[in-house]
């Protein structure tokens, strides 16, 4: 059993393959007791921990000054009950205070994971276990539910929260968050991914814990490029391989607020989940509302041990069953051609994609409507007769025909106002009454709320795709909420408008995967704008940042992996622009991930298309390790000049070094001389099936002399190793 409770020590204990989580029923409150290391660990109870009065804290008995709530650990957070803390909950009641103050009334333990249908979760195995904890406050007389689902293998706990409103009145709920946890001591640092467009989680942040508030948040009704939400809280020692790191993360895609504190008592209260100024939620009798799903891990071997076990969680439990299968060499359309696109130059791609080896022509923006440039035809989900004369599908036969697959991209949940969409129903947009409706890339976002407009998207894309073959989704997404409202929501319900959006969208993404089964889906937003696990849920990979020059990849890639895995790190090789160095620098950092093309193959002089045939074919004799392997960091470009990583699975191991000029290094510069495969088998001895050496294990986990790179002008030179057991 992962999840027990004990009636002796009250205490509930969940346990993984490595970890353990503790938190003891007292008072009627949940108080948290500890994270960390399964193997030798003593968890102590209120009866082993003598409490101390403080000054200033509030009592509720004052006869028990052991106890405030102000001072205890928490697993949850209420509003103006006497933790000054940052609080988990606020809802407002029908007295118009937001105070609560939840007392447990019982709890379940049952096999499997919640189902917060529409919003996305970690899918279940049979291990998986849910602990599911029922408590009440009386005077909102509403019920909340904290759930905690174990997954074993992966060291992974997840977090989240419900409302239940019983009172028989409207109620608001003001914060929502999914999860708080108070961790002993305060000498932490948060590590955070900010950026923007195009240079998606680079700024990797290190900062020490302080006395005060420390948040990362999006407003924009997207997880966004500006803020990831993923965060790790570590030992201020802590590094690749030593040392404890907490990791939290968010299986949700909209606005969010993610939130450290230290204080008084010397703890750091983490939170993450729905409490940014985009979400208020008026609850009425009977509704339930879900805060989504969070993650939490805990690495005692530093960030290394803390990213394996996202990658294996997103692996084993996010990604959809489409993802498990080997992905396809794409070309893409779009910096090839941008909007002039037709059926013939589609079809010569095509041709040229096939003769390069690939197997996948994806057509870009461009197919539909009056879509010849960005200003008009979005929502008008019909194909572009000028441009494809006979429809859709003798089209997709055409490009079937020379012998390679066909995927097509789709912006689903936006409008042009030169639409026909728009001009038929200018109330299907995210608006405010009486004020000005923003354009941002001459868009606005579609009120993917009103469930008029999720028909209306369901009806299209089944007619146009009706009986064409369609084998990958493009699913993109250009733009923020401003104006955050809804012409079809009541006044009450406007401050729930970016977190309806979001369900409305999930519920379309659930609908294309079953009514185009075969298809998988690459998720887009701008680049890499969406790139969090609830877009993970519905698709296999994720294009990883509009930037494609392998100098701003590096960076954007290294960072990404801290928290995804590189089965859904979408990278292209574009413009090789007739540069033999550049396009093997652009494969060689392309191959961090799932390697696609993306340029007008059709002016290629020929040595280029050879060389492309050449990386094509290389690739698929290890993609395998990139899609399935385990990811080991060696040297990152935030601390040294290189961009050192493997993956290895079963006998083998793909090692690579990226050369960097070193101009994204924070801090004193580090040299790194050798890399060290250290999980190689001592007892074997290895080939390099690319440069032809034969090393021991011993050697590789002693580490092999990087040597010297081919460097072009700009500093940069890459290089890989295919070791495989002999
Ligand atoms: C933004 C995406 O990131 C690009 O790859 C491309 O699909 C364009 N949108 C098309 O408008």
């Amino acid at each position: 059993m992962s999840v027990t409770f004990h009636k002796q020590d009250s205490l509930f204990r969940l346990t993984t393959k490595n970890t353990l989580y503790a938190f003891e029923l007292t008072h009627g409150t949940l108080v948290h007791r500890y994270y960390g290391k399964k193997r030798g660990a003593t968890v102590p109870t209120s009866a082993d921990i003598k409490g101390r009065v403080v000054s200033f804290s509030p009592y509720r008995d004052e006869n028990d000054k052991a106890f405030s709530l102000d001072t205890q650990p928490l697993e949850y957070s209420y509003y103006g009950s006497g933790d000054f803390r940052p609080t988990a909950l606020r809802i407002r009641n029908r007295h118009g205070d937001s105070v609560t103050c939840f007392e447990y009334v019982s709890h379940k333990i049952r096999r499997g994971a919640v189902d917060r249908a529409p919003l996305p979760s970690g899918r279940a195995d049979e291990k998986t276990q849910t602990l599911d904890i029922t408590l009440r406050d009386l005077v909102s007389d509403c019920e909340l539910h904290l759930y905690y689902t174990v997954f074993y293998d992966c060291d992974i706990i997840t977090r989240s929260a419900a409302v239940t409103n019983r009172s028989g009145a409207d109620v608001v709920v003001e914060k929502l968050m999914s999860l708080c946890l108070d961790l002993a001591g305060e000498d932490y640092d948060v590590i955070t991914l900010g950026g923007r467009h195009c240079r998606e989680r680079t700024v990797y942040q290190r900062t020490p814990l302080f006395r005060g508030n420390l948040a990362i948040t999006s407003r924009r009704g997207a997880t966004s490029h500006q803020m990831n939400p993923f965060m790790a809280v570590c030992a201020r020692g802590a590094d690749e391989n030593r040392g404890d790191v907490y990791g939290f993360n968010l299986v949700w895609s909209g606005s969010f607020l993610n939130e450290c504190e230290c204080e008084q008592t010397g703890s750091a209260r983490i939170q993450a989940g729905l409490g940014s100024e985009s979400f208020t939620y008026r609850l009425r009798d009977g509704e339930t509302v879900h805060a989504p799903e969070a993650i939490m891990t805990y690495s005692p071997t530093g960030l290394g041990t803390m990213s394996r076990h996202f990658h294996d969680f997103v692996n084993r439990h996010i990604v959809p069953e489409k993802a498990k299968e080997r992905r396809p060499v794409v070309l893409n359309s779009w910096e090839a051609f941008y909007f002039n696109i037709n059926e013939d130059i589609m079809v010569d791609f095509a041709a040229a994609a096939a003769d390069c080896g690939m197997d996948m022509v994806i057509m870009d923006d461009g197919w539909f409507g009056a879509r010849v440039h960005d200003r008009a035809g979005l929502g008008d989900w019909f194909v572009n007769r000028d441009r494809f004369r006979d429809g859709l599908r003798p089209f997709v036969e055409r490009v079937k025909a020379t012998g390679v697959k066909f995927g097509i991209w789709v912006e689903p949940e936006m409008v042009n106002p030169d639409s026909d969409l728009y001009r038929a129903h200018p109330d299907w947009v995210v608006s405010c009454r009486e004020r000005t409706r923003s354009l941002s890339r001459s868009q606005m976002v579609l009120d993917m709320s009103n469930p008029a407009v999720i028909d209306y998207l369901k009806a299209s894309f089944t007619e146009t795709f009706r009986d064409v073959p369609i084998d990958y989704f493009k699913w993109d997404m250009n733009r923020h909420i401003s104006e955050p409202g809804s012409p079809n929501l009541a006044p009450e319900d406007q401050g729930s408008l970016s977190y309806r959006y979001m369900l409305g969208v999930y519920s379309l993404f659930d609908w294309f995967t079953k009514q185009f089964p075969h298809a998988m889906i690459e998720n887009c937003s701008g680049g890499g704008g969406r790139y969090d696990l609830a877009m993970m849920y519905y698709t296999s990979q994720i294009w990883t940042s509009d930037n494609t020059g392998a100098r701003d990849r590096v960076l954007i890639q290294y960072s990404s992996q801290l928290a995804y895995p590189a089965s859904v790190m979408s990278c292209h090789v574009s413009n090789p622009k007739g540069d033999l160095h550049e396009l093997d620098l652009k494969y060689k950092v392309a191959v961090g991930g799932i390697l696609g093309y993306e340029f007008n193959v059709l002016n290629t002089d020929e040595a280029i298309k050879e060389e492309i045939r050449r990386q094509v074919a290389q690739y698929r004799t290890f993609d395998h390790l990139i899609q399935n392997g385990t990811h080991y960091r060696l040297a990152s470009p935030y601390e040294t000049e290189l961009s050192a990583y493997y993956y290895q699975l079963g006998d083998e191991i793909l090692l690579s070094a990226i050369h960097t000029n070193g101009s994204a290094v924070i801090g004193k510069k580090k040299t790194v001389t050798k890399l060290t495969v250290r999980t190689a088998d001592k007892h074997a001895s290895y080939r390099d099936l690319l440069g032809g050496g034969t090393y021991t294990g011993e050697q590789l986990r002693a580490g092999i002399e990087i040597g010297a790179f081919d460097l072009d002008e700009t500093g940069y030179g890459a290089k890989l190793w295919h070791f495989c057991k002999l």
